[in-house]
Formats: structure tokens, C-alpha cells, sequence
């Protein structure tokens, strides 16, 4: 079956690609806002961009928010505090941590602090103004590179790019330049409300090329 982009609705796009592109890692995006208050939320579209330098990427979508009777088309507040303080964290979610990641996901109104409502520990960081989920196992701080935005209508995309500037790892998760995967437990995001373990993992040699 061959379908063109033009006779597809958003909502029909939007469930190809979330059923089709996974399963897909979560970032765990923990900002702060102009006034100082923390902000915490899941983001699966994500991905790192670049190793050398190190830059990190995820895509915060346009959302529709009703004031006064109008409905209007906001940024997400993450992207609001990164486009007003330069800085965010990437904190890795890992499958203990998983309810609580999911309950940072509500469409709290702007100003509440997402760590107090799931529990969590906001943990100053080394090298920007964000906070870190002191639970979290592995965090990347970032500095803000470039947003690409795709649209000011509902659901555009908006590509954040991050410097990472530091990194931070739970006792034991990261030895001998290596990241113990039995400790990291991470989990990825599939379609709806379903998620994956990495669990069944097998090993392919690539292929030596003269
Ligand atoms: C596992 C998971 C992954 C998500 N991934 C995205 C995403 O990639 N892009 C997006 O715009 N929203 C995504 N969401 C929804 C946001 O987390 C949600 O809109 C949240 O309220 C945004 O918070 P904020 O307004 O504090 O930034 C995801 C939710 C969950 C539970």
C-alpha cells in the first residue's frame, strides 16, 4: 500500500509515526522557568545528534490551550523556560522511575513544579541553571544550541538541539567506560500508552569491509 502525505490527516500521520518509529527512548526533560520554578517532562521524541561535540535533540510539539472561550495554539512550558533561560537536563528515565515519569506527563498549568507533584528531587546542577531528577540514574546538562520550529499550528514540532555541557551518573551505572545496562533498567515508549523493557537482547558482529 502506497498512501501520499497530502491524503492523510494529522491525527492519521501522527499515529504512523508513533506506531512505526519505535521503540523509542524518553527524555526526561527537567527545565526551570524565569521566576525559578522547576519544570519536569517526558519527551519520546528524542535522540542524540551528534557525539563529537556531544549534542542532544528532542521535539517538543505546539499544543492547543482554551483562555477565555478561545482556543489558541501554546508552546509547551518546557520549551517556553528553554527558550527563556538557554538551559536544560535530559535525565534518562529507568523502569522503577517509570510511574513517576508518567505523572510528570499531566497538562499541569504553567508554574507548577512537576518534581512536588510525582515526588521527585530536584538536584541543583553543575553547569546550568536547570535541575536534575536526583533519581534518575544518568543525566546530560545542556545548553541550549538552536530550535528548529516546524509551525505555529497544533502539533508542529519544534526541534530542540543541546550542547551537552555535563554529565552525571548514579553510583555503580557508568564503569571502566562503560554503562551497565543492568542498572540503567531503561525503558522506551511505544504506541499509546505502551511501553518496552529491554529485556531480549542479542549481538551482531559488523561486518569487516576490505
Ligand atoms: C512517554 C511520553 C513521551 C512523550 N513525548 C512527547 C514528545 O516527544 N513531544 C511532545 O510534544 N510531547 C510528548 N509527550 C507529552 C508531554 O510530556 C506533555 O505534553 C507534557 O505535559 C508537557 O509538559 P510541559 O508543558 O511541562 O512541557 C510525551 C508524554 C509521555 C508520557
Amino acid at each position: 500500500m502506497d498512501i501520499k502525505t497530502k491524503d492523510l490527516s494529522a491525527r492519521q500521520i501522527y499515529n504512523i509515526l508513533i506506531g512505526s518509529i519505535l521503540p523509542r527512548p524518553i527524555a526526561w526533560v527537567s527545565t526551570i522557568n524565569t521566576s525559578g520554578v522547576p519544570n519536569l517532562a517526558p519527551f519520546s521524541a528524542f535522540t542524540f545528534a551528534s557525539s563529537n561535540p556531544p549534542v542532544l535533540c528532542f521535539a517538543p510539539a505546539l499544543k492547543t490551550r482554551d483562555v477565555d472561550g478561545k482556543t489558541i495554539v501554546v508552546p509547551k512550558d518546557t520549551l517556553k523556560n528553554i527558550e527563556a533561560t538557554h538551559d536544560f537536563v535530559v535525565n534518562i528515565v529507568s523502569l522503577p522511575v517509570a510511574e513517576k515519569m508518567n505523572q510528570t506527563s499531566g497538562n499541569y498549568p504553567p508554574g507548577v513544579d512537576e518534581f512536588l507533584k510525582a515526588g521527585l528531587t530536584a538536584v541543583p546542577s553543575n553547569e546550568v541553571r536547570a535541575p536534575r531528577v536526583g533519581e534518575a540514574m544518568v543525566s546530560y546538562e545542556c545548553r541550549l544550541r538552536q530550535i528548529i520550529n516546524f509551525g505555529s499550528h497544533d502539533g508542529a514540532g519544534n526541534l530542540v538541539l543541546g550542547d551537552v555541557v555535563g554529565f552525571h551518573f548514579a553510583d555503580g551505572v557508568y564503569e571502566n567506560n562503560h554503562i551497565d545496562l543492568e542498572k540503567l533498567q531503561p525503558i522506551g515508549r511505544l504506541s499509546g500508552s505502551s511501553y518496552c523493557k529491554v529485556e531480549s537482547i542479542f549481538d551482531m558482529v559488523r561486518p569487516e569491509v576490505e
